[in-house]
Formats: structure tokens, sequence, C-alpha cells
């Protein structure tokens, strides 16, 4: 079972985009899926349709001792994806976790006696508990970027966010969350600035770069308004290619990871 954070603390850059069609990527090849949307906005949970009104979310998931995964997952329109979703409600669950005992590892122990392929974790963009709990419950991150200068400036201090937890937090487990990757989205290397930063972020992460790219483009936006993956909204377009491309490639670097 692989679980893998997207994650990244600017927002805008992509996560719940790329979470979504990740885990729908994945279960269209036929793997069992666990998306846990862990982030207060629910935009994974808005943009695969799913309602949480008079149902328990990842808020309860993560502040009540007795509430387990079967408790909140629900299925999704896709076959082999199910969801752990969220809604406002995880605003104030986060505050509340501040008080738990053991606060960091809440989301990791609610995973343990699961059985899934992937657990696809999709946070929100504020630094805190919440991103905590992902970095601890997966073991590795995959870095959506966007191609501009904020994206790039964040990156380091985001780097230097999972390095602290490893060290703090995760060896108290003998956990270590490993960048996995760094996944270009809103690609278009149209101008002298775009290609500086396409650049510069190369040079800092090497091969972990995926070669597939998310370009731009507006199908992706439509695709959420309309609550579904974008292979079922667009399977012929740009980005629909790009995420399975993406998807294929993460599947490769992971039999690579698991045979070395
Ligand atoms: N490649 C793309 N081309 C065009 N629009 C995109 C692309 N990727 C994402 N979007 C759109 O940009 C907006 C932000 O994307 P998304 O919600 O995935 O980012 P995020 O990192 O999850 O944001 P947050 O930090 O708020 O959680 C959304 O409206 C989404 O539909
Ligand atoms: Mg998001």
């Amino acid at each position: 079972m692989f679980k893998i954070a997207i994650a990244n603390q600017k927002g805008g850059c992509g996560k719940t985009t790329s979470s979504i069609n990740l885990a729908a990527g994945l279960a269209y090849e036929g793997r069992k899926v666990l998306l846990v949307d862990l982030d207060p906005q629910g935009n994974s949970t808005i943009g695969l349709g799913i309602k949480t009104e008079n149902r328990q979310t990842v808020a309860e998931l993560l502040c009540q001792e007795d509430c387990t995964v079967k408790d909140v997952v629900q299925d999704t329109y896709i076959e082999g994806l199910h969801i752990l979703p969220a809604d406002v409600s995880l605003a104030v669950a986060d505050v509340k976790l501040a008080q738990i005992q053991a606060k960091e590892f809440a989301l990791r122990s609610k995973l343990i006696d699961i059985n899934y392929d992937y657990i696809i974790i999709d946070t929100s963009p504020t630094f805190g508990t919440l991103l905590t709990n992902a970095v601890l419950a997966a073991d590795s991150i995959i870095l959506p970027v966007a191609l501009d200068y904020f994206n790039l400036a964040g990156m380091q201090n985001f780097m230097d966010t999972i390095n602290r937890t490893n060290k703090k937090v995760g060896q108290l487990v003998n956990h270590r969350a490993e960048i996995l990757g760094v996944l270009f989205t809103f690609f278009k290397v149209s101008t002298k600035h775009s290609k500086r930063i396409f650049d510069a972020i190369n040079e800092l992460f090497g091969d972990k770069v995926f070669n597939a790219r998310i370009p731009e483009n507006v199908k992706l936006k439509e695709s959420q308004e309309a609550a579904k993956s974008i292979f079922d909204f667009a399977p012929a377009s740009s980005s629909a290619i790009a995420y399975r491309e993406f998807t294929k490639e993460l599947e490769e670097r992971l039999s690579y990871v698991r045979t070395t």
C-alpha cells in the first residue's frame, strides 16, 4: 500500500486537481484507491460530487477515538475510488486536535488495518496540525508547482517544514516521508520568466521532477464544476492525456522504489 500526500504550502498550485485526477487515474488502471480530503475547503470532496450533510467526515475521524475509516468512507461514482470527505468542520477539528494527545499521529493511526493499493492525501495550503498529520501518515510526498516566482520562493520553506517534521516528530515512530517527485502544473514555458523558474526548479530537484507536465487548460476547472474527473469530462483533452501520463510515470517510479 502506497500512501502519498500531495502537498505544497503555496495556495492554488494544483494540489486538489492533481489529487482528484491521480486518484481517478489510478482507479481507472484497476487500483483500489482511497482519497483523503485533509483540507477544510473540502475541494476534493466537492470536486467529486460528494455530500457531507448528516455524515461523519475526516473531522470526526481525527478527533473521535471511536470513529473509524469505515464510519466515514464514501463510494465515488468511479469504481475502485473511495473517499474520506471533508468540509468546513475540519477547520474546527484542527483547533480541537491541538488539545489531543499524540495529535500529530491522529490520521496515521486511523489508516492502519485498511486495505488499499493507494492512499492519496489532498492537503491544505496552511502549515499546522493537519499538514503534520499528512506528512506523518504518508510514505511519500508529491509537490505540484506552478511556474511562477512565488511557487519557487516557497519551495525551500516547504522542504524545511517537511525535514523538520520528519526529524522532530517522525523519528519518534521511525517514520520519514520522502519527496517522491515534483509535478509541473499550469505548464507553459512561453515567457523568459517561466523558463527561468522552470530551470531553477529542475536544478533544485533534478530527476525528482516528473517528465509528465500538466498544461494550463480550462477543462480542468470545468471538470470540477461538473464534479467529474478529467478522464470522464474531457478524455481526449491535453490535461487528461497529461494526467494519464503522470499516473503511469508515478506507478513506474514506485515500482522502481519497491524493487530497490
Ligand atoms: N493545469 C491547470 N490549468 C488550468 N486550471 C487549473 C489547472 N490546475 C488547477 N486549475 C484550477 O486552478 C484552481 C486551483 O487549483 P487547485 O484547487 O487544484 O489548487 P490547490 O493547490 O488545491 O489550491 P488550495 O491551495 O486552495 O488547496 C482551481 O480552480 C482549478 O480548477
Ligand atoms: Mg486544494
